[in-house]
C-alpha cells in the first residue's frame, strides 16, 4: 500500500524528453501525452484480475484468461488531467470517467475547486486518478479527499511527473493510495513549479498563457 511505482520503459522516457522541451508546440505536446498515457496504463493495469473462459479456435477448445469484471474509473482533474484522458481510455474504453475541477491558488498554493461529478456507482469501482503534474501535492490530495467521500473500491494516482515534495504528501495524506508516475524530479522551484518539470501542464495542451 501507499507504493511509488516508476514507469520508466524506454519509450516513455523518450516521449517525456520530448514533451519536456519547451519547443515543443501544443499539438505535438497534446500527441506525446496521449501516447505516453496509453503506454503508461501497461503498468497500471498490471494486477487486473482475470477469469478462465472456454473458446473454440480453429483448432479446439480450451480455456484462456479474460479480465474478470473489474469495473474501473478515470477521474482527470481538470484541467490537465483531461489531457491524459483519451490516452488511457484508448485501453480501457468501457471505463465511466469523472471529471474534478481544481485548480491551484497562485498565492496560497491551496488546491480550489471549481466542478465535481463523479459516476453514480463509484463505490463499485477504482478508481485512476489522473492529472500531469504532482507537485506540492494539494491538488491530487483534494481531489483524492472528494472522491473518498464517495467511498470507491480503491484509487490510483497516475502522473506524468512527480516532485518529491508532492510525493510525500499524498503518501502522508493518503497512504492507501499507490502513486504511478513516469519521472520523479529534482524539487519545486519558489512558484511551486517543478524543476525541471515541463512547465505549466495546462498552458502547454491548449496553448494559453
Ligand atoms: C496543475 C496540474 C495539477 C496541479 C499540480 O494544475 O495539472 O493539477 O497544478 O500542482 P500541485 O501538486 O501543487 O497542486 P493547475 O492548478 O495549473 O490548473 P490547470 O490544470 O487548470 O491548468
Ligand atoms: N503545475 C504545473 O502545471 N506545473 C508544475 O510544474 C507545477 C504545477
Amino acid at each position: 500500500m501507499g507504493e511509488v511505482i516508476l514507469i520508466d520503459h524506454p519509450l516513455i522516457q523518450h516521449k517525456l524528453t520530448l514533451i519536456r522541451d519547451k519547443d515543443t508546440g501544443p499539438k505535438e505536446f497534446r500527441e506525446l501525452v496521449d501516447e505516453v498515457s496509453t503506454l503508461m496504463v501497461y503498468e497500471v493495469t498490471r494486477d487486473l484480475p482475470l477469469e478462465d473462459v472456454e473458446v473454440e479456435t480453429p483448432i479446439c477448445k480450451d480455456t484462456f484468461k479474460v479480465i474478470s469484471g473489474k469495473k474501473i474509473s478515470i477521474v482527470p482533474i481538470l484541467r490537465a488531467g483531461l489531457g491524459m484522458l483519451n490516452g488511457v481510455l484508448q485501453l480501457i474504453p468501457t471505463a465511466k470517467v469523472g471529471h474534478i475541477g481544481l485548480y491551484r491558488d497562485p498565492d496560497t498554493l491551496e488546491a480550489v475547486e471549481y466542478y465535481c461529478k463523479l459516476p453514480n456507482d463509484i463505490e463499485e469501482r477504482d478508481l485512476l486518478v489522473v492529472d500531469p503534474m504532482l507537485a506540492t501535492g494539494g491538488s491530487a490530495c483534494a481531489a483524492i479527499n472528494f472522491v473518498k467521500e464517495r467511498d470507491p473500491r480503491g484509487i490510483k494516482l497516475l502522473v506524468l511527473i512527480a516532485a518529491p515534495e508532492g510525493i510525500e504528501r499524498v503518501k502522508e495524506e493518503h497512504p492507501d493510495v499507490d502513486i504511478y508516475t513516469a519521472a520523479i524530479d529534482d524539487k519545486l522551484n519558489e512558484h511551486a513549479y517543478i524543476v525541471p518539470g515541463l512547465g505549466d501542464a495546462g498552458d502547454r495542451l491548449y496553448g494559453t498563457k
